[in-house]
């Protein structure tokens, strides 16, 4: 703890740590200094000048280092000539700070005067009317009168594209650079700048495609006027028309919380909409940050395509049905092929959905042939043991540094989860070391200290390795050798593991020995289990694959990593078994195996039921379609890849006739004889934490739980953190791993990798824009949207006859894309990466032919 540090603001006196800005020290008090350019999230420039105060300090003798005293006995103070920036000096011992000195006053006043001799004063049209620092505080410290001449102002350009995703207009910018420094200090992508001096200066973008970065609808929160805005929101809405929203991440595993604004609307013939989604602060999830897939994807909601009526096949086609007659024939069928039935979920399903999707079938059906349609990350049960404990404090979080490590193992955290990677990259850069074991290079590696390279199929030896090095000390050289010197050294370790080019079994083996490495004890004979700031994180692919293991979405594992009797099958024997006939009846739940090539065709199924938002491939199929609300309609809850149970709530009306996943699923529940339906989502948690022991004593109000944040931002003063929105509907609840200092290693095999044959290898890598069902219905987002890419090095294209720029067809398993080739010699002989496409398991071999070859020999 460092030391603190004693003065008085405005007569206010008060104990900060050492370091603390003043504007900071203020802040703790209730004091407010307004600021434009400085931010607490980034580090102090005192470009704007706004926060000027009077600082004074104490007097010291010189001789004797005594403070010299009044008449009184009380210090005496030296304001000095000048007033000073708050934002860019620290606290010291006796310091007196005056907010309010007629100086002080008078210089603010100029300030503001200064800034709005070139700004636009088009407040009534302007986006940010209503929530911007410029404005509110030119109500409070302005002098409500200008000396400038508006017809001399200088004109500048509006609506200028810095990307497809943000507009800037010139004319607003006050030259704070939040945003630029934002780009640049926090997320490391500076690829927007200033350009020009003086009153010309202007924010341009750097990159090709203009303002590319994950990051890039966090600069519109932090400026402190409207000059940045986003596609999607600018002359969309009025703050104050708007309602706000809880929501939580329906994407990422890391469970951002956000805030979505909603507003009715004419348009929509008077329904309530969502007009645009902000992070909520959560200083131990997302702090007050989101990436732009997860700011952006709500659309989808809204979707013109949304399922609105159950149908049911007539005569071979799908037509419109009632609720009772679609869930008479669903019962129906259930109850008449029992065992002969099986069911697949889709993994952003809420915990209170997925729990009554295994109750039906187990309990309703006896059956546990139930899965995730499309498992990708195995260990689940090894994350119960050994998971991550954050810190307890959101006030006073502590965060990662010099004496921890964190290990990355098989992912790509900036594709996958960018705000894992934001953590990662922030601990190394405060001297934590960070370890990286990958196929291929990938955005975390600047910052490591250790990066492993290993061939493909070779990871689980590569960790084999490590595990085996940081048991036994070596003198080894070798990069993995000191890698494991490094980590069997640190205080804190956590490790992130993922699913890159590894099949499910793999990944399985991969988390019990990541396991094994954290019972590991370290120097000062303690082990990374159980502890805060410790423990395994899986890099799960959706938001809630932590509930679906949680809540026994699995052949084996029931509710709470229970084994049951004898496991059913799991998602690939129900592929085999619906096209064999072993198979009558299929139940897909939120997933689309037909699309995402998992699953052929219906096969010999007798029934098949999809419960989903669109018709997807596989619904086209169905027998029978039940339309579903999507999360934005209704309430339930998500488990973060942190074990972090969060809530989310209703936003907009339900569409059409759609009902909530929990809902449709207990009203089978009622038809299959399991009792009433519920006729709430926190009835059917309750139920949860009565069967789950991990999720036992948690209900509704202790996920609503709220506690005191740092930095304090989300109030009115939106001058000081940016419109990011306060987090009063709760911090969620993580709950604990089960194992202890005791806990014996996990069983492990030493199975080798297989290949599936000799040659290039080509594996799937991550990537956030990825086509999917939901990002697919985000039209502002259609040109980020990743295009299906081959990549090698130049030997393998040389070896292929291919050049970037060329266009090949790439057959995988069955499955043909049309890709873009691109030559990159970062990546290893004998691998190539397959992005933007749909998930492929593990490595396969691919055919690879040239298309404008393939023409030419069509032509001929
Ligand atoms: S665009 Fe906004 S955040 Fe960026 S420099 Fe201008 S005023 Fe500041
Ligand atoms: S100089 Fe302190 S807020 Fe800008």
């Amino acid at each position: 703890m460092s030391d603190l540090v004693t003065l008085s603001i405005d007569g206010i006196e008060l104990s900060v740590p050492e370091g603390t800005l003043v504007v900071d020290a203020a802040k703790k008090v209730g004091v407010e200094i307004p600021v434009f350019c400085y931010h607490p999230k980034l580090e102090p420039v005192g470009m704007c000048r706004m926060c000027l105060v009077a600082i004074g300090r104490p007097i010291f003798d010189r001789t004797t280092g005594e403070p010299v005293l009044d008449e009184d006995g009380i210090p005496k103070i030296n304001f000095g000539p000048g007033l000073q920036t708050g934002c860019t000096v620290p606290v010291s011992e006796g310091m007196v700070v005056v907010t309010d000195s007629p100086a002080a006053v008078e210089a603010r006043a100029s300030v503001i005067e200064f800034l709005l001799s070139s700004h636009p004063l088009d407040c009534p049209i302007c986006d940010k009317g209503g929530e911007c620092p410029l404005q509110n505080l030119t109500m409070e410290y302005g002098k409500g009168e200008s000396r400038m001449n508006y017809s001399d102002k200088l004109k500048l350009d509006k609506h200028v594209p810095l990307g497809d995703l943000i507009y800037l207009d010139r004319e607003r910018c006050i030259q704070c650079a939040r945003c630029i420094r934002f780009q640049d200090e926090v997320v490391d992508d500076p690829v927007i700048a200033f350009h020009n001096r003086g009153r010309r200066l202007e924010i341009v973008t750097l990159s090709e495609p203009g303002f590319d970065s994950y990051w890039s609808g966090n600069t519109t929160d932090i400026c402190p006027v409207g000059a940045l805005t986003t596609a999607d929101f600018r002359f969309g809405a009025r703050p104050w028309e708007l309602n706000p929203v809880s929501t939580v991440s329906i994407h990422g595993p890391a469970g951002s919380n956000m805030t979505v604004s909603t507003r009715r609307e004419a348009r929509a013939g008077g329904r309530t909409v969502i007009k645009r989604a902000l992070p909520r602060q959560n200083e131990l999830v997302n702090e007050i940050w989101i990436s732009d897939r997860d700011r952006f994807v709500y659309h989808f909601a809204d979707a013109e395509d949304r399922l609105r009526q159950p149908m049911v096949r007539v005569d071979g086609r799908l037509q419109p049905a009632t609720w009772d007659e679609a869930l008479d024939l669903v019962a129906a069928k259930l109850q008449q092929h029992k065992s002969a039935a099986a069911w697949l979920a889709g993994d952003r399903l809420s915990n209170e959905d997925l729990f009554l999707f295994q109750k039906l079938f187990r309990k309703g059906l006896g059956s546990n042939n139930l899965d995730l349609a499309d498992g990708r990350l195995a260990g689940g049960d090894i994350v119960a043991q050994v998971g991550f404990v954050s810190w307890p404090d959101a006030s006073a979080p502590h965060r990662l540094g010099a004496g921890d490590a964190v290990l990355v193992v098989a992912s790509d955290l900036h594709e996958e989860e960018p705000i894992w990677w934001l953590r990662a990259k922030q601990a190394a850069e405060r001297g934590a070391t960070l370890v990286v074991l990958n196929v291929r290079s990938t955005r975390l590696d600047e910052y490591a200290s250790h990066v492993v390279r290993y061939q493909p199929g070779m990871a689980l030896e590569t960790v084999r390795q490590l595990l085996t090095a940081a048991k036994v000390e070596t003198d080894s050289q070798e990069a993995l050798t000191r890698a494991a010197a490094a980590l069997i050294k640190a205080q804190n370790l956590v490790v992130f593991y993922g699913y890159e080019g590894l099949t499910y079994d793999e990944t399985d083996e991969l988390a019990r020995l990541l396991g094994n490495l954290l019972l590991l004890k370290n120097e000062e004979g303690i082990n990374h289990v159980g502890r805060a700031n410790n423990g395994l994180i899986p890099v799960w692919p959706h938001n809630n694959t932590q509930g679906a293991w949680d809540m026994g979405v699995h052949p084996a594992l029931g509710p709470g990593y229970k084994a049951v009797g004898a496991p059913g099958l799991d998602a690939r024997g129900t592929y085999e078994a619906a096209q064999s006939g072993a198979l009558k009846v299929l139940f897909v739940l939120g997933a689309d195996p037909v699309g995402d090539g998992l699953m052929p065709s219906r096969g010999a199924l007798d029934f098949l039921v999809v419960q989903e938002l669109f018709l997807t491939a596989t619904a086209e199929l169905a027998d029978v379609v039940l339309p579903a609300q999507s999360w934005a309609e209704r309430d339930g809850t998500f488990t973060s890849g942190e074990r972090r149970i969060q809530r989310y709530f209703p936003a907009i009306q339900p569409l059409g006739e759609a009902r909530s996943d929990w809902q449709i699923l207990s009203l089978l529940c009622e038809r299959v004889g399991l009792g009433k339906p519920a006729v709430a989502a926190s009835q059917i948690f309750n139920e949860i934490s009565k069967s789950v022991p991990q999720y036992k004593g948690v209900d509704y109000r202790a996920l609503a739980r709220v506690e005191e944040q740092w930095p304090d931002v989300g109030h009115d003063d939106i001058y000081y953190g940016g419109t990011v929105y306060e987090n009063r509907s709760g911090l969620g609840h993580q709950w604990p791993p089960m194992a202890t200092e005791a806990t014996e290693p996990f069983d492990i095999s030493d199975r080798s990798s297989t290949t599936e044959a000799a040659g290039l290898q080509v594996i799937r890598p991550a990537a956030l824009f990825t086509p999917g069902i939901l990002i697919n219905h985000t039209e502002v987002l259609e040109s980020r949207l990743a295009v299906p890419t081959l990549l090698l090095n130049s030997a393998e294209a040389g070896r292929l006859e291919l050049e970037s720029g060329d266009r090949a067809a790439v057959s995988v398993r069955g499955h043909g894309f049309g890709a873009l080739i691109l030559v990159d010699d970062e990546i290893a002989s004998g691998l190539a990466l397959l992005r933007g496409v749909p998930y492929f398991e593990g490595r396969a071999t691919a055919e690879i032919n040239k298309i404008a070859a393939l023409e030419k020999e069509f032509a001929a």
